[in-house]
């Protein structure tokens, strides 16, 4: 079984996503961390996000084990991963890999923004996780402050608003929710409530 979670920045997705893995015993793939591995790799080699060829290069090679490092889950890298994935050779790149790990016996949980549109369409189960912008800058601030990262609540905000209109209407898989996606808003719910209310949209006798 593949469950495909969906949903725009700091929306709890990956949280999500793990608690539902752990719980079935399935593995996770956060796809955001390829983007962003895709994007450092381009700065740590001084070549501009823009550069699309040298982009897919480095996506073709990706090395998944650069996915564990810190760097990625910095506010820039966000940021500069939202640039790169407009580059449809870099999303082709990254097709195969991500649906290698959907095909995995006994299925996988895969978090990103296109899982349930493009990634693997076929999915049994597809959840399109949202919550408010303001909600969603409160939780990455406190996740960036505890990284030590020298950040405003208002620079953040403004961060997931250019990031949800860039990846919501660029032409190459766009962040939208699949027409048979359950829709589950985290707005006022923690991550424990949030974890019972997608155990609800899982298949009778699953969870
Ligand atoms: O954790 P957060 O939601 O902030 O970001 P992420 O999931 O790590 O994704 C970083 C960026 O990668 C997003 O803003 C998207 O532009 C891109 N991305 C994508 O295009 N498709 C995916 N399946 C996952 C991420
Ligand atoms: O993967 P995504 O960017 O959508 O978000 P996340 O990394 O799952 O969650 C971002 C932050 O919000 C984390 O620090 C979570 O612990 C927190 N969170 C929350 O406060 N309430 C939720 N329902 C889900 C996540």
């Amino acid at each position: 079984m593949v469950i495909a979670i969906d949903g725009p920045a700091a929306s709890g997705k990956g949280t999500l996503a793990r608690r539902i893995a752990a719980h079935l015993g399935r593995p996770h793939l956060d796809t955001g961390l390829l983007y962003r591995a895709v994007a450092l790799a381009l700065l740590d080699r001084g070549l501009p996000l823009t550069d699309s060829a040298g982009a897919a290069r480095i996506a073709e090679a990706l090395d998944v084990a650069t996915l564990e490092e810190d760097r990625l889950r910095s506010r820039e890298i966000g940021e500069a991963a939202s640039l790169v994935s407009v580059h449809p050779g870099v999303r082709g790149a990254l097709l195969d890999l991500q649906r290698r790990f959907a095909a995995q016996p006994g299925g996988a949980v895969l978090d990103g923004r296109d899982i349930g549109t493009v990634v693997c369409p076929e999915a049994e189960v597809k959840i399109y996780v949202t919550a408010s912008p303001e909600e969603r800058a409160r939780r990455r601030f406190r996740e960036l402050a505890g990284r030590g990262e020298p950040t405003t609540f208002d620079d953040i905000l403004a961060d997931i608003l250019r990031r949800d209109t860039r990846d919501s209407e660029r032409s190459a898989a766009p962040m939208r929710p699949a027409a048979d996606a359950r829709h589950l808003d985290t707005t006022s719910l923690d991550a424990d409530a949030a974890f019972a209310r997608a155990l609800d949209m899982l298949p009778a006798g699953v969870a």
